[in-house]
């Protein structure tokens, strides 16, 4: 895996994660953390620990440590020497996801520190139990803070003694710093993140590759019908934008988000307590430009087309009624018969473009677009809708390794008619007198009406976009959930080789 090319530090306000080296032997510091496993009769240490007054196996068992993943037992070190404290780390069966959590433990006890020293020699740690646990460690360290106010404390410098692997932490990194970006842009609050403040930020985020934004009259020029629509009652005009990152290789992703920078549901209005944690409506556009920031770090050998469809859905004098008929993108039309559901309207334009101007292999979408999916599948989980089985099988996949995990959900046939319209191509919420339910699905068949046959996936984040409290690699707030699934995905994409070339090579005389 080609070595991600430094660049300057981020733009926002993350707090600095914090740096993370290899080495090949233990230096002196503050904090010595050393892995522990179950054993039949509580937890054992994994390999030595050579510290003069800690009897590890002794106090293991005094505390009646399990060895979980995460579980930790510290130990304040006597003497005048530079280590003030041992912590020994459950890391259970050490799988991926043992180490993840185990990361995400240590990163939160020794965020006083400064300076944390994890000797790994003991494990037989491979790349991927590598990558997570770097993961763990520089996600559960994210914190988002005001640029005014004071940087809050936490870890530095983590030295990790054993692996060389120092590609896999290279990676670990890159996706790590951009999943605290997309964390970055969704805990911004709407009052500073309008469509134009996120445009801006994606040209930040992705300097160096090719960004352009459509403003509102070359939306409502070009036939961006749901883009408009949707944003034409905030005083704070819609953007769609569209960034570009070519590293070659056969194949061309379009990666579509969800942009809506406050969605107070508009006319349709939210009552107070769902319109809470709104600002998180962009969370599937910050997740895409995220992953092409990761993308482009890693040199990946692929051709990606990111295009966030921001606005901002307000009520007001100016705004889109109930009953309205809007012309998406390409022509079809839309009556709008509740405007709380804008998130399909702005995406049904970025992906009609994306189908008719971009000619993509596949087109994969990620938006906050229904409450119903937490409802089916909790806080944790994101909803996947495919039209192809290859590309779910390859979504499932990565959410297996990268630690954000997903469920699919099928598209229904029968729940097509639904989004029958007599005035209209298609409504945007299904018919209530048919009685069907199943909002995150028919949302889902109302998106797929515009890929134009392609093969498509829609992952709705509504779930696990935010969370409601700190929790292993998770902070409190935005996520950045897709990020880390979507790389995972490419990464194991474009080392695959296409069955079929995209362009057939032209034939020599
Ligand atoms: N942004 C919301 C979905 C949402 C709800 C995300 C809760 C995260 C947490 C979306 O725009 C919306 O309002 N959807 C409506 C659709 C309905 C009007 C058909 C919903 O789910 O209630
Ligand atoms: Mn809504
Ligand atoms: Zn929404």
């Amino acid at each position: 895996m080609p070595r991600p090319r430094p660049r300057s530090q981020p733009a926002g306000p993350a707090v600095r994660l914090p740096t993370v080296v290899l080495s090949a032997a233990v230096p002196s510091g503050p904090v010595l953390a050393v892995p522990v496993r179950p054993a039949d009769d509580g937890a054992r240490l994994v390999g030595t620990l050579d510290v003069p007054g800690v009897d590890a196996d002794g106090l293991l068992a005094r505390e009646s440590a399990k060895g979980g993943a995460g579980e930790i037992v510290a130990v304040p070190v006597p003497g005048e020497g530079p280590l003030q404290k041992v912590l020994l780390i459950g890391v259970g069966a050490a799988a991926p996801g043992d180490l993840r959590k185990a990361g995400a433990s240590l990163a939160r006890r020794a965020k006083d520190a400064a300076e944390l020293v994890v000797d790994l020699r003991g494990l037989d740690v491979d790349g991927a139990g590598l990558r997570a646990l770097v993961e763990g460690l520089l996600l559960a360290s994210y914190g988002f803070t005001r640029e005014s106010s004071p940087t809050p404390r936490a870890l530095q410098q983590v030295t990790l003694v054993g692996p060389e692997l120092q590609a896999d932490l290279d990676a670990a990194v890159a996706v790590s710093r951009a999943t605290a970006s997309a964390r970055d842009l969704v805990n911004t609050p709407s009052l500073e993140k309008t469509p134009d403040w996120l445009a801006g930020a994606a040209r930040t985020l992705l300097s160096g590759l090719s960004v352009s934004v459509l403003d509102e009259r070359e939306l409502a020029a070009k036939g961006f019908g749901g883009i408009v629509g949707v944003g034409q009652g905030s005083t704070r005009p819609p953007r769609l934008i569209e960034a570009v990152y070519d590293g070659g290789g056969s194949r061309h992703v379009v990666l579509v988000g969800k942009g809506i920078t406050f969605d107070t549901g508009g006319l349709s209005l939210k009552p107070t307590a769902g319109m809470l944690a709104m600002k998180t409506d962009m969370g599937g556009a910050a997740a895409v430009l995220a992953t092409l920031r990761a993308v482009a770090d890693l040199e990946l050998p692929i051709k990606v087309t990111v295009l966030a469809a921001a606005a901002e859905n307000m009520p007001s004098g100016t705004a889109q009624r109930p009953g309205d008929v809007l012309t998406q993108y390409g022509g079809r039309t839309v009556e709008v018969l509740n405007t709380d559901a804008e998130g399909r309207l702005v995406l049904a334009d970025a992906i009609a473009y994306a189908d008719a101007e971009l000619d993509p292999d596949v087109i994969v979408d990620v938006a906050t677009l229904t409450g119903a999916m937490p409802v089916a599948l909790g806080t944790r989980y994101a909803g996947l809708f495919a039209s192809s089985d290859e590309l779910a099988a390859q979504l499932e996949q990565a959410a297996g390794t990268s630690g954000e995990p997903l469920w699919r959900m099928p598209l229904v046939e029968d729940y097509r008619p639904a989004l029958d319209s007599p005035v209209a191509d298609l409504r945007n919420i299904g018919q209530p007198k048919l009685k069907l339910g199943g909002g995150s699905i028919t949302a889902a068949l109302f998106l797929r009406e515009f890929t134009g046959g392609r093969p498509w996936a829609h992952l709705d984040i509504a779930g696990p976009g935010r969370s409601g409290s700190d929790t292993d690699e998770l902070t409190k707030g935005g996520t950045g959930y897709g990020v880390r699934l979507l790389t995972a995905w490419l990464t194991a994409l474009s080392a695959t080789p296409s069955r079929r070339p995209r362009r057939l090579p032209r034939r020599s005389a």
